[in-house]
């Protein structure tokens, strides 16, 4: 089974819808341990992209994603817009030219995403970050697709995991960004970004369902 050009466009609109649903969701998220802002933060970012995503959308899946991440990063400060730009412009160079994906290039693209975030903010896990979203998720989807589940399978089990991420996060004390600064303080309280990049993620699966 293959991920086609459109479904990637489909996964970028329905990851703008998901994030103005949760806008208020990830800004209460953000404010225990942050400043408020991560759920405006995301849903101005994606805003931005869905007016530029018209004029891109008959291009390749490479350079419909790296447009995303150069909109993000023009469009998103703190800590998460160029985190978020990196990921989707690293998936992007790493698919560069193709119109759809199989489930290794899904894989790579992905990876090559987190890869870039990791390399730009030098979170590991349990720093609780968006890093403890993605690195199981990614684990989960790398066993599928070497396990050849299709990728809806694979997609399910990759999102699961990602939401145990999330969850698993509450418990962390924070190591990188604002939420660090409250040391023990930050211990009880889901993260922001893990939370979206589960949505992120998660949109993802719902696209490929066609639900
Ligand atoms: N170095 C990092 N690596 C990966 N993710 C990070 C890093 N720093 C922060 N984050 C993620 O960014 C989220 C906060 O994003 P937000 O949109 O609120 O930006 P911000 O307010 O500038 O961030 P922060 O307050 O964490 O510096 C955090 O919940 C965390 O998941
Ligand atoms: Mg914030």
């Amino acid at each position: 089974m293959t991920v086609t050009k459109e479904q990637i466009v489909t996964w970028l609109e329905e990851t703008a819808v998901v994030l103005n649903e949760n806008k208020e969701y990830l800004t209460e998220l953000d404010s225990p341990i942050g400043d408020a802002d991560h759920g405006i933060n995301m849903t101005r970012g994606f805003n931005k992209v869905m007016e530029k995503l018209p004029t891109v959308a008959d291009k390749d899946i490479g350079n419909i994603l790296k447009t995303t991440g150069m909109t993000l990063l023009s469009s998103v400060g703190g800590a998460s817009g160029p985190l978020y730009g990196t990921f989707y412009m690293r998936a992007g160079m790493a698919v560069m030219a193709k119109e759809e994906l199989s489930n290794e290039d899904l894989y790579k693209m992905l990876q090559a995403g987190v890869d870039g975030v990791v390399q730009r903010g030098r979170a590991v896990p349990e720093d609780k970050t968006m890093i403890d979203a993605w690195t199981p998720a990614m684990s989960a989807l790398k066993a599928a697709v070497e396990a050849g589940d299709d990728t809806v399978t694979a997609l399910e089990k990759s999102v699961a995991a990602a939401e145990q991420g999330m969850k698993d996060t509450i418990p962390m004390q924070a190591r990188k960004g604002r939420a660090s600064y409250l040391g023990e303080r930050s211990i009880g309280h889901q993260d922001p970004g893990a939370t979206s990049s589960y949505l992120i993620i998660n949109a993802l699966l719902e696209t490929v369902k066609g639900v």
